[in-house]
């Protein structure tokens, strides 16, 4: 059964989500742990309630990004993950951390990457009048909110929006998409070579709109 490690900074909603698909046997994997950098991080109650064990690694804890990286791979490795699942975790990582842990760290950004990289996504997209919004999830890079996408669920912006309506539109659609990713990892259907997502006879699925098809375009 492939091992997921999740991280998370506070509420952990899509910890949540992976945990019940994980529970309904939909994950085809196990969250062997759950890591923080915050003690007061809400999901950590919402894991252990679950009986999943969960560890702190607090950021403030070390003077140098580098050693709180590095204290943190190896509170991950204590779970011998095959899969390291970054959900509403609010640490830049450096590139040493990625580099040990390539093409099996993912993340999920609330926009349709490569737009609205960073903070307050719903906000500027709002401001910029855009029509159509939504997530992604991508396997991660040095770059922050730049690596290669593994899948992006789209959602139409309304009017009358406002921020927190458009966030739970957006919300519902992570909470779809990234167990969608996790098994399909699981599966040995993805994987990250040379750069590039390679995604094995991908299925439709509900609220996805875009993913990778390789054998859609003739030219592709
Ligand atoms: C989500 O919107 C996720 O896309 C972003 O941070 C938020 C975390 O929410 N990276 P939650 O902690 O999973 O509820």
């Amino acid at each position: 059964m492939t091992r997921v490690v999740i991280l998370i900074s506070g509420r952990g909603s899509n910890m949540a989500s992976l945990l019940a698909a994980g529970e309904s046997g939909a994950l085809r994997a196990t969250v062997v742990g759950v890591i923080a950098n915050r003690a007061d991080a809400q999901g950590l109650l919402t894991a252990a309630a679950r009986g999943v064990p969960t560890r702190v690694v607090d950021h403030r804890s070390f003077a140098e990004r580098e050693e709180f990286d590095s204290a943190l791979a190896e509170a991950i490795e204590v779970f011998s993950p095959d899969l390291v699942v970054l959900a509403g975790f609010m640490r830049i990582l450096g590139a040493a951390f990625v580099r040990r842990f390539d093409g099996r760290l993912i993340n999920i950004h609330p926009s349709l990457l490569p737009a609205f990289p960073g903070l307050h996504t719903h906000l500027r997209a709002l401001s910029e009048g855009v029509r159509i919004h939504g997530c992604t999830v991508h396997f991660v890079t040095a770059d922050l909110d730049h690596g290669p996408v593994i899948i992006q669920a789209a959602v139409p912006v309304l009017d009358g929006d406002d921020e927190a309506l458009l966030a739970a539109r957006v919300l519902a659609q992570e909470h779809v998409i990234y167990p969608q990713a996790v098994r399909w990892f699981a599966e040995g259907r993805l994987r990250l070579q040379a750069g590039r997502v390679l995604l094995e006879a991908p299925p439709a699925g509900a609220g996805v709109l875009i993913a990778p098809q390789p054998d859609a375009c003739p030219r592709c």
